[in-house]
């Protein structure tokens, strides 16, 4: 295709997000608002959100946080637990309170201690589920501590997704940011009710990010980004052109105190500059056609929600991307912080 200086698309959503609460959703909000028209809102509270009227008061939370003439709709999700009510999950699935349901392995990830600790012990949710439609998003990762932190994924796909595919044909499933050619071939080789969010952060980095000149916390997320191969695979599913595969920022936002310590948390904010980081992906890899379709097509479509309305514009330009996002009194780190990237939106 022609090399083009602007690139206009439909109006994108983000499929995978952390709002958080309180000061820091006040902070954050309108830095996904301002550039998705919907995303997929993570249920990881401390406590997490685990029922329909929970949900409900956390969306108006974030709609109350949203910055002065924003067109923006958070869809919400429930955080799965040994103790899931199926009734919940329909009763706030046909209210239209619920998108989704998550399923994080109980000590997977930040906020995941009362996740799930056998996906034996949701059998009844996820039947409900798969009856009604309702998508199950995967955090793909064993939590046992003798498997090396880089087989997590594979591992799990191998023990946990493959047999629940395999036993609940019907059910839809998102198996959210991948990070392996493993998760790439597994998603590739299953039914179209089995699709994948990819990162900008598994896309731009492999695991020397982690290294690179000292110890790197702002490239630490879960999963932990993988060898170069891996990288290669995620963006070759990208920019397929696959319907499978879609936005998800997975954009995570810590304090930066709280990443830059002993023990960091996991995750990378990323939500400001999100689209410009994943053009610069699909024209690395000639693919800006296919762009649309992976940031405004293939995730409504497989969700069964209306394609967006509107468009949105980026431009050959440089954007260059703070050191540090002050957001009341807590500093944030932004992912990319201290590069310039090829793509400005307008
Ligand atoms: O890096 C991550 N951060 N991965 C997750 O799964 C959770 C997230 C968070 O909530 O901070
Ligand atoms: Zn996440």
């Amino acid at each position: 295709m022609p090399d083009p200086t602007i690139l206009t698309i439909r109006r994108p959503d983000d499929w995978h997000v952390h709002l958080r609460d309180g000061a820091m959703l006040a902070a954050v909000v309108g830095h996904t608002a301002r550039q998705f028209a919907r995303a997929i809102v993570m249920p990881n509270l401390s406590p997490p959100v685990t029922s329909t009227a929970m949900a409900a008061a956390y969306r108006e939370r974030i709609i109350a946080a949203l910055p002065e003439g924003s067109d923006f709709t958070p869809l919400m999700t429930c955080y799965l637990t040994d103790a899931s009510d199926p009734d919940d999950l329909r009763r706030g699935f046909a209210q239209g309170v619920y998108t989704a349901a998550k399923l994080y392995p109980a000590h997977a990830t930040t906020n995941s201690a009362h996740g799930v600790t056998d996906v034996a012990n949701i059998r009844g949710a996820l039947e409900a589920m798969q009856a009604i439609g309702m998508p199950l998003l995967v955090h793909g990762e064993v939590t046992t501590p003798e498997i090396d932190v880089f087989d997590r994924e594979a591992v799990f796909i191998d023990r946990v997704l493959a047999p629940l595919v395999e036993a609940m044909p019907a059910l839809k499933v998102v198996f959210e940011h991948i990070t392996t050619a493993q998760a790439v071939a597994f998603v590739d080789g299953a039914g179209p009710n089995v699709a994948a969010t990819i990162t900008p952060q598994h896309l731009h980095l492999n695991r020397n990010a982690l290294f690179a000149g000292g110890l790197r916390p702002h490239a630490y997320c879960l999963p932990v980004v993988k060898r170069e191969e891996h990288r290669l695979a995620l963006r070759r599913a990208a920019t397929s052109g696959s319907a499978k595969y879609f936005l998800g920022t997975d954009t995570a936002p810590h304090a930066q105190s709280a990443k830059e310590t002993d023990c960091g948390c996991a995750g990378i904010f990323n939500a400001p500059f999100a689209l410009e980081s994943y053009a610069a992906v699909f024209d690395e890899e000639g693919a800006l056609d296919r762009f649309e379709a992976f940031a405004s097509e293939n995730g409504p479509r497989f969700y069964g929600l209306p394609l967006n309305q509107g468009t949105v514009t980026l431009e050959r330009g440089a954007t260059a991307v703070p050191a540090k996002i002050m957001v009341g009194g807590t500093t944030l780190v932004p992912f990319h912080f201290g590069e310039t990237l090829g793509w400005r939106l307008r």
